[in-house]
């Protein structure tokens, strides 16, 4: 357990009386597969060393009372009246308001909760505190729900309270996460494959640009329109149901003239993507990181250009890195708009590599970058 997790106890026992139980709630990267979890895409994300603790107590009324220590704030609310209100307390009535859905009965707890996930920095802290808090509750509370109905409670979650009509994959990774491994997510089907990832001599670096994309929550539900309204026209003229059924994207070209431009766009990269991620499935399968890398960049060009989820800091840390041939790949990682981008480094020039960046990146946008050496984790689960 690393200070956060130690700090965590101490603070439970400041602020409560009872035992409680601590419980560790990752982050998640992800390789390839960007924004089609919703489009019955594959994405390859995995849960990271970075996260979130939750110490948890049931305290035998029916007041939950939830500390949220890096904002020194404290939510106290009657089980029985869950509502609304904004912020990260969103997220948490969220998750309680599911359980109540479910006809699952959450009665008074203590909690306290704290982290080294930056939030808005595409590194899925929503889908940590979601995934941390459902899966305390159904261990203390005795619930009995599953994995993966935790995973779909905490979708439903995000699309309740806050409103973010997201994907599957960040609360998938959350909960299945294993540690070395990513996850071949099918999200047609919501089946996944664990493969080992042999970094050998590489390491996942991630930049963070500090544009924090938390704000866009509403253009990420515009880019999930566009891609709905496209997907009904190729329906209709191809005579397809999914966006997985398209095998060469030269096919939708002669829908062109029926769609936005912008719907267009949409759909010509959920298109590549679905096929890049496959590609880049089947290159990390043969241990091919190379050509699994020169897929990401693909990636990030189709983010900026067709998707339009980039902006000037993330191209700029890609552009820099791009051609330098102890770098194998790198895009924006998550939802995009700002946060982080993943990079696979050489793992003797990664110093040189940040110390270059970092200083280019303040001065020309006059911001701290800020850098993590990320390794994969595994999901959720029970520290003690
Ligand atoms: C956010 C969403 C995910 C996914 C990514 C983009 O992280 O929560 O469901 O759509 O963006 O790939």
């Amino acid at each position: 357990m690393n200070k956060v997790g130690q700090n965590i106890l101490q603070v439970f026992s400041q602020k409560f009386t009872t035992p409680c139980k601590l419980y560790f709630s990752p982050g998640r990267i992800n390789f390839i597969g960007e924004h089609i979890d919703y489009n019955d895409g594959y994405v390859l994300p995995a849960a990271i060393d970075k996260g979130i603790y939750f110490a948890l107590a049931k305290n035998n009324s029916s007041v939950i009372n939830i500390y949220a220590a890096d904002f020194d704030e404290m939510l106290s609310v009657d089980c029985n009246e869950i509502q609304p209100i904004s912020g990260w307390k969103n997220y948490v009535l969220s998750i309680l308001n599911q359980f109540k859905n479910l006809n699952k009965n959450i009665e008074g707890f203590n909690c306290v909760f704290s982290g080294d996930i930056p939030s808005g920095a595409g590194l899925s802290s929503s889908a940590a505190v979601e995934g941390g808090l459902a899966f305390a509750l159904n261990d203390v509370f005795n619930i009995g729900l599953s994995k993966f109905e935790l995973v779909q409670l905490c979708q439903k979650a995000e699309h309740g309270y806050p409103n973010v009509k997201c994907g599957i994959m960040d609360m998938y990774a959350n909960i299945f996460g294993k540690q070395n491994h990513v996850l071949l997510i099918d999200c047609k089907i919501n089946t996944h494959e664990y493969y080992q990832i042999q970094l050998g001599n590489y390491k996942v670096v991630l930049f963070n640009t500090n544009v924090n994309h938390s704000l866009a929550s509403g253009e990420y539900n515009i880019r999930r329109q566009n891609c709905e309204e496209g997907l009904a026209i190729l329906k209709n003229e191809l005579n397809i149901n999914s966006f997985r059924d398209i095998e060469d994207v030269s096919m939708i070209d002669s829908c062109k003239t029926k769609m936005r431009n912008e719907v267009f766009n949409c759909c010509k990269y959920v298109i590549e993507e679905i096929w890049r991620t496959k590609k880049a499935a089947a290159f990390l399968q043969n241990n091919n990181l190379t050509e699994f890398g020169k897929l990401m960049f693909k990636t990030h060009e189709g983010l900026d250009k067709l998707y339009n989820v980039s902006c000037a800091e993330l191209n700029f840390l890609v552009n820099e890195v791009s051609g330098n041939s102890n770098v194998l790949g790198a895009r924006l990682v998550g939802g995009g708009f700002g946060g982080c981008t993943i990079n696979i480094i050489k793992d003797d020039v990664v110093n040189d590599i940040i110390n270059d960046v970092s200083k280019k990146y303040s001065k020309i946008f006059n911001k701290n970058l800020s850098t993590y050496i990320v390794n994969l984790y595994n999901g959720t689960n029970k520290l003690m």
